[in-house]
This record gives structure tokens, C-alpha cells and sequence, in this order.
């Protein structure tokens, strides 16, 4: 006998909603009665380890006092307003800084892509799985990007294991900020090579590593555009310098930054003025201001073609999907003709709730972004703060150890342009409510 298909149905958010709505729910668990009993459940066999240990026990203890407040569901689209565990919420950790998903143009070549490419492609890119939405998506990237070509991979995170594992040898080495994302060290770590961390953006310890005298025949500098723990920008113009003083290559991740910076919205190479030239390879997330899923390097066309064949995303996994694809392209469409206008707008919004923010007593660190940091420096008072910004209707993601250094614990909020200033001021007074949790 065959069951039934569950039927899913999406539900359209209420946008005005008011945080003296307050109700007593709490973030929900997703567990299920894994962690029902008092005591944190026995490990198997097969897990013991002292990191799952550690895992389940701080569940079973954010779960337990009703502080999980990872992996909540949503019923609804991403946006500003969301609903998520049936109930209409404010969303404050999106990453469609444009405030793009939904837009009618994207969602309709999304659409149309399925009816004439189908749901998958069928295989790697290497083998079966190109069509000619990638080779339009690259050549649209490449232009955007102004560099002579790119290559798509089906996220971010493949992105940068193909650039370092297509292009980084054993004989070579990397210096990377200290606080370069997670798919870059883990890029790292499968290619084997030597690398050290300069501290963040302080370029005195960046040439200080240059200077010294190593067998390495090639060395990379690999930095962010806009970094996301922080939200501050990487000091661009200085590093090439640097990068051309020393004669080392240069790979920039922009997931943060593209359609944020420079008039056009190209990213921080626009912003700063620098000559794309001298960025040897962008890489880039396309679940961000590109608001789809996929990664792509933008480079020469040697570099593309040399990672068509070594760069064991593009030949071992799956390619983006026909939807992910006529989405990303649709959405480079729209960031060249409305980019500028929706740049100018999540500008003013994050302005705006730094200002009160500020105001109210948070730190807020050093963003010069959309990603606005609340350092808490507890996790146990970022758990509470966010649990009970939850209750009043505001999903706020806590960022905490093992994810960040021990007492750097924060909420990390983001701004986008589809935020209105009533929404705006209703989790600015959430916020306000919530000030003695973190005294
Ligand atoms: C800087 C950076 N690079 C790469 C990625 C990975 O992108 P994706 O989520 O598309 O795999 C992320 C994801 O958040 C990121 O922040």
C-alpha cells in the first residue's frame, strides 16, 4: 500500500504585525522527544566522540529551557515577513539584502526554466548536465563581473573548494584573513597546502608573512569583500598593492558584497575603484543579493577552462539546477536595472536600525554593512535574547561557539531593502523591551 503524499501548502505572511503581541511561544524544537528526558540521551556506538557528546548535551540544554533556536521552519517565502511555525513573524536573518525574493521576474524564469529544462539537469556539468542557461548565466557573471569569464557551481561552498582544489597545488602557499568563511577552510584543509591566517584586516601582519622567506612557488592571498560575522569591508586597494608588491595572487570571495557596493552593484572591486584585473578570481554565493542557490569564480579563460577539468565540483557533482539557474540570471537582470535604487534603500534601513540600536545601548561593533552584528559576549544571555525576541514575533539567528570564539557570542541581523520603516520600528521596539536580558 502506498501512503498519501502529505500535502504542504504555503501560507502568505501578515506584514503588519505588532511586537505587543507577545505570546508565550517559544522557538520550536525539530526533534521531536529526542530530548524530552531530564537527563541529555546516551550517545550510540557509532557517535562517541567528545564533539557529539558535546552537541547533544548543549541541545538537550537549549531545547530543555526552550532556547533552540536553530533550524525553525518556515511555511511561507523568505522576506521580510515570514511565517514560521504557524505564526506571522518579522525575519532579521535573511540574506537577501536586495529584498529580491518573490520578485514576479525571477520567480517567472524560474518557473518557465522547469518547464523547459525539467527539475535537474541529469548530471555533473562535465558529463550531461551543461545547458544553455549556463553558458547564457556565465557569460551574464563574466560581463557583470568584468572579467573575461566564469564557471557555476551549484552553491558557494562548492565555489571555493573548486578554485582551491582546481588551481592551489601542494608546493604552494595561502595566507588568509583570520576570518575568511568556513568553506575556504575546509578548501584549505582537502588541498592539503600550507597556510597561515594574517589577523583581520591588519596589513602590517599580512606583509609581515609576505616578507618571509618561503620554498612555496606560488603564493595566494585569499580575503572577503565584506566579512559576515563582522559586516566590515576588506581594506581592497591596499591588498593589491601588497599582492603586486609581492608578486602573489589574489582570490576575493564577494558572497557579502556583490550587489551591495559600487554604483553598478559589482561588488567591492567597483566600490573601491580597483582594476578587476587585479583580482585574479572572484568567487561568489548566489544565495545572497542573487537570491537563488549556486556559486560562481569569475577569472580568464585559461583559469575556466583548466577548472572545467580539475576542479572536482564541476566534475563529480551535480550542476545548478535548470530553476537555480534562470533565477540567478533573471536576478543579475534586475540588480542591473533596479540595484542601484534597492542599494540605496537597504542603506538607509541599516543606517536607520544601527542608529537606534545604538541608541538603545547594543554594541554593534564595526559594520559598514547590512549585517549588523549584536555582540552579546555570553551565549547563554544570546540565547535568551533571541528566544525572547522570538516571542514577540522576531526570527533573529544567535551566532555562538562553536561557530564564533568563545565570548564573541552575538545575534547577527540583516537588513534589506524589502524591510519598511514600520517594520523597522516595531523590532526597534522589541529590541527596547529586551535591553535588561543583556545588562
Ligand atoms: C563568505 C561566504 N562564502 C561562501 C559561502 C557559501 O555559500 P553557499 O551558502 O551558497 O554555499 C557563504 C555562505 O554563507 C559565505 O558567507
Amino acid at each position: 500500500m502506498t501512503s498519501k503524499p502529505q500535502e504542504l501548502a504555503a501560507v502568505a505572511p501578515r506584514e503588519v504585525l505588532t511586537v505587543t503581541e507577545e505570546t508565550n511561544s517559544a522557538p520550536q524544537s525539530p526533534f521531536g522527544d529526542q530530548f524530552s528526558d531530564v537527563e541529555a540521551p546516551e550517545l550510540e556506538p557509532m557517535l562517541k566522540s567528545s564533539v557529539a557528546r558535546r552537541w547533544i548535551r548543549d541541545i538537550h540544554d537549549m531545547v530543555g529551557n526552550d532556547m533552540y533556536p536553530f533550524q525553525q521552519t518556515m511555511q511561507s517565502k523568505s522576506g521580510p515577513a515570514v511565517v514560521s511555525n504557524s505564526r506571522d513573524m518579522f525575519m532579521l536573518s535573511s540574506y537577501d539584502y536586495l529584498g529580491l525574493l518573490g520578485h514576479p521576474y525571477i520567480e517567472n524564469a524560474s518557473i518557465n526554466a522547469i518547464r523547459n529544462y525539467g527539475t535537474g539537469t541529469g548530471g555533473a556539468r562535465m558529463l550531461a548536465g551543461t545547458n544553455q542557461l549556463h553558458r547564457a548565466l556565465e557569460a551574464k557573471i563574466a560581463a557583470f563581473k568584468r572579467k573575461p569569464a566564469a564557471i557555476t557551481f551549484s552553491s558557494g561552498y562548492m565555489a571555493n573548494l573548486a578554485v582551491i582544489n582546481g588551481i592551489v597545488q601542494k608546493s604552494d602557499r595561502i595566507i588568509i584573513d583570520e576570518n575568511v568563511h568556513r568553506s575556504l577552510i575546509d578548501a584549505i584543509y582537502m588541498a592539503q597546502v600550507e597556510c597561515v591566517k594574517f589577523r583581520h584586516n591588519d596589513l602590517e601582519h599580512l606583509r609581515e608573512l609576505l616578507a618571509e622567506e618561503t620554498t612555496a612557488k606560488k603564493t595566494f592571498i585569499v580575503i572577503e569583500g565584506v566579512y559576515s560575522m563582522e559586516g566590515d569591508l576588506c581594506p581592497l586597494p591596499e591588498i593589491v598593492e601588497l599582492k603586486k608588491e609581492f608578486g602573489a595572487y589574489l582570490i576575493l570571495d564577494e558572497s557579502h558584497s556583490l550587489g551591495l557596493y559600487g554604483e553598478n552593484c559589482r561588488g567591492v572591486d567597483e566600490h573601491f575603484n580597483v582594476n578587476p584585473e587585479d583580482i585574479d578570481v572572484f568567487t561568489s554565493a548566489m544565495s545572497k543579493c542573487v537570491p537563488s542557490g549556486g556559486g560562481f569564480l569569475a577569472c580568464s579563460e585559461q583559469t575556466v577552462t583548466v577548472l572545467q577539468h580539475s576542479a572536482t565540483p564541476f566534475v563529480f557533482s551535480c550542476a545548478m539546477s535548470p530553476a537555480n539557474t534562470a533565477a540567478c540570471l533573471a536576478a543579475f537582470e534586475v540588480i542591473e536595472k533596479e540595484g542601484p535604487e534597492r542599494l540605496k534603500k537597504v542603506f538607509e534601513n541599516a543606517n536607520y536600525l544601527k542608529k537606534h540600536l545604538k541608541r538603545l545601548g547594543y554594541n554593534v561593533g564595526k559594520t559598514q554593512s547590512p549585517i549588523i552584528p549584536v555582540i552579546i559576549g555570553n551565549k547563554e544571555k544570546t540565547l535568551r535574547l533571541s528566544a525572547r525576541l522570538y516571542a514577540l514575533g522576531i526570527l533573529a539567528n544567535p551566532v555562538i561557539f562553536p561557530a564564533i570564539p568563545p565570548g564573541e557570542d552575538r545575534l547577527r541581523l540583516c537588513v534589506t531593502a524589502a524591510q519598511s520603516k514600520y517594520m523597522l520600528d516595531e523590532i526597534i521596539l522589541a529590541f527596547g523591551m529586551c535591553r535588561s536580558i543583556v545588562e
